[in-house]
């Protein structure tokens, strides 16, 4: 089965085809950020118009990529949410279009199962079941998966997103959007030893997340700074660092209490926070303790793309499942 997979959740629209027998056949993506950063973050409407202007060029690319016609389509999955309802709206309608004017089944999939999912793409993908850590711009998970759409929460945050918690840091420290990135460059230049920030709710038993307090604490740290006259580029670089370390050490700690708890030794991590080398190195570090193995995508389909909503979708649409003809979803908020 030939799977056109439509992502237009958030800043990127992506497009990708997976083919149940052959695997990934083409992806292509493009990418908002540059027309976002001049406003400090996503635009809404902007972001619909962008999709709407983009998404059926994509489409062309990845078929041409694949010498394929629409016609040999045999389903479309795009991401139903969450995510801006107006961007959500673009995949959803021009995936329904296409699937009733070609004749072929069609189906919504969950934005984070797309994540959760995206390392199953690569060479040695990891075997059910498994623990993941869903690190996003809007997520941080950590969940039991014990095959396709068989998942058990196992924890959360119970405010901020990891991503989000970069972004703000990122926006404290004068640097773009999207923060996640660039905080991680500046952190590169910063001194481990100078200062230590807090590792929320690692403290107590449980398996969910809080990353407000780590955000006041880096706000205070810098007006501290700027007030004594300290806040130098070296200063702003030793925040980030210390930021940094303290998100990937409280994910990782998580991500070993979970490993314990359910006594799995596999650990797949995805979501743009994903990309983080350090927190990509204290998961190794802790994974070993337990001789666990960690499993990521790669690089690009850490963040947004379609490649996993085509295999999230083909996995689903293999199963039997399809939308109503005409019952495009999106769905901004979905547990
Ligand atoms: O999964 P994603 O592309 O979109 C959502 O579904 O949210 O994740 C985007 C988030 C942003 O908050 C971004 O700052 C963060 O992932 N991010 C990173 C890195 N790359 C992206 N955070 C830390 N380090 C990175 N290298
Ligand atoms: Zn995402």
């Amino acid at each position: 089965m030939r799977v056109l997979g439509i992502e237009t959740s958030c800043d990127e629209t992506g497009v990708a085809l997976y083919d149940t027998q052959r695997g990934l056949l083409a992806d292509a993506l493009h990418s908002q950020i540059a027309m976002h950063a001049e406003y400090g973050g996503v635009v809404p409407e902007l972001a619909s118009r962008d999709h709407t202007r983009r998404l059926l060029p994509l489409i062309d690319n990845v078929l041409e990529q694949a010498s394929m016609g629409r016609q040999q389509l045999d389903a479309i999955a795009y991401t139903a949410g969450p995510g801006l309802v107006g961007a959500l709206m673009v995949g959803a309608s021009t995936a329904h279009g296409m699937a009733r004017a070609l004749g072929i089944p069609v189906l919504g999939v969950h934005h984070m199962e797309g994540h959760l999912l995206a390392p199953m793409l690569e060479n040695e993908p990891p075997d059910f079941p498994f623990v993941a850590l869903l690190v996003s711009g809007g997520h941080t998970q950590l969940v039991r998966v014990d095959g396709i759409g068989r998942y058990q929460l196992l924890g959360e945050s119970v405010d901020d997103a990891a991503g989000e918690a970069f972004d703000k840091a990122a926006k404290m420290l004068g640097l773009d959007y999207p923060g996640g990135p660039r905080v991680a460059a500046l952190a590169e230049h910063g001194d481990p030893g100078r200062m230590r920030f807090p590792r929320p709710m690692t403290d107590r038993p449980g398996l969910d997340f809080s990353f407000s307090g780590l955000k006041t604490h880096t706000l205070t740290t810098i007006r501290e700074l700027d007030g004594r006259g300290q806040l130098d580029d070296q200063a702003r670089a030793d925040v980030a660092r210390a930021f940094e370390e303290a998100v990937a050490d409280t994910l990782a700690i998580k991500c070993r209490r979970a490993l314990e708890q359910t006594g799995l030794a596999r650990l797949v991590v995805a979501g743009g926070v994903s990309a983080n080398v350090r927190l990509r190195a204290r998961l190794e570090e802790a994974a070993s303790k337990r001789g666990a193995r960690v499993y990521y995508p790669r690089g690009r389909f850490c963040t947004d793309n379609g490649a996993m909503i085509a295999y999230a979708g083909a996995q689903r649409l293999l199963a039997g499942e399809q939308d109503e003809v005409g019952q495009m979803k999106a769905v901004p908020r979905w547990p």
